[in-house]
Order: C-alpha cells, then structure tokens, then sequence
C-alpha cells in the first residue's frame, strides 16, 4: 500500500492544493490530507471548517482528511505513510521545503518527501494572497472552487 500525507494549514483550501491532490491522487494507493492543529495561529476557518470544506470539494475516493498534532514524520509513521507530498510553486518555496524535507529525512528516513510542481496556472497562489485579496474586494474567481468562496462570504458576512 503506498500511502502518502499531503500536511497543510489549508486555510482554505485552493485550486493549487485541488491540482496537488488530484495528481497525487493517481501516484498513490491513498493521499491523506493532513491539517496541522496549530494553535499558534489565528485561521479565518476553524479546523472542523477546513476539514468540511476539503471533504466537500476533493471527493477522490483515495483521499482521505484527517488533522494530526505534533510531528509530521511521528503522524506519518502512525498512518503508516512512507510518503509526504508537497508543492512547490517559484523559487522562493524552495528554501523553506528544502529545510522540512531534510530534517524530516533526519527525525524519520523512512518517510521520504515527493515534491510535485504546481500548476502553472497556479503556481503564485497562496491562501494568505486569496486572504488578503478576498478581503480587500478583490476578484478570486477561478482561484478556490465557488463553494469555498461562498463559504469565505459567508465568513466575512457572518464575522
Ligand atoms: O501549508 P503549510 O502551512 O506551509 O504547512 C506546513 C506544515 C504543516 C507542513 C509544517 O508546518 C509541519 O509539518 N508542521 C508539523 C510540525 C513538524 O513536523 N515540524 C517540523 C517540520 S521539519
């Protein structure tokens, strides 16, 4: 069983995480999409929100959502994962993906991390940006599939 963790905030989730999933989707037996319970953090969704919303929209019947605490390698090896999968979109994710997938590699060598290229049509999106444009007034159609922004409305409407 070749099982892989696509981990994430996912707040909300984009058409570029869609593309990343669908795609891994066909690589792996199954793809858990993992959202890290980050207390530190202040989300537009909760995390209850954010695992509806992923469920609503990425309905692959070898995707699964769940949320883990802690270190990603230690949730991975309990899933019995032996894959993480993250996309990369410019140069400048580079970096920062390069330092997790080495020092998971180092806290759990069996775990080894697959990075996929964004989509190009996706490849400057981010949920901060979407954040941000959303809620200044700006136009994100095409960027989160119409049930999200409804949902990022809703959000806004309802404080
Ligand atoms: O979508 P994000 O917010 O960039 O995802 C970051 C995430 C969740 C992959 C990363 O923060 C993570 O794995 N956190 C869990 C704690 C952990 O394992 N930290 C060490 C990573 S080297």
């Amino acid at each position: 069983m070749r099982r892989a963790i696509y981990p994430g905030s996912f707040d909300p989730i984009t058409n570029g995480h869609l593309d990343i999933i669908e795609r891994s989707s066909r690589m792996f037996d199954e793809v858990i999409v993992a959202l890290l319970l980050n207390l530190d953090k202040q989300p537009m969704f909760t995390i209850e929100e954010r695992v509806e919303m992923i469920r609503a929209v990425a309905p692959a019947s070898n995707v699964r959502v769940d949320t883990f605490k802690g270190l990603l390698v230690h949730y991975a090896v309990a899933q019995e994962a032996r894959f993480v999968v993250r996309g990369i979109r410019a140069i400048s994710d580079y970096e920062y993906e390069l330092q997790m997938a080495l020092m998971n590699r180092r806290l759990e060598p069996g775990v080894e991390t697959v990075f996929l290229m964004a989509g190009e049509a996706y490849s400057y999106i981010s949920s901060r940006l979407i954040k941000e444009v959303f809620k200044l007034g700006g136009s994100i159609d095409g960027l989160v599939p119409k049930l999200i922004e409804e949902r990022m409305h809703a959000k806004i409407s309802n404080g």
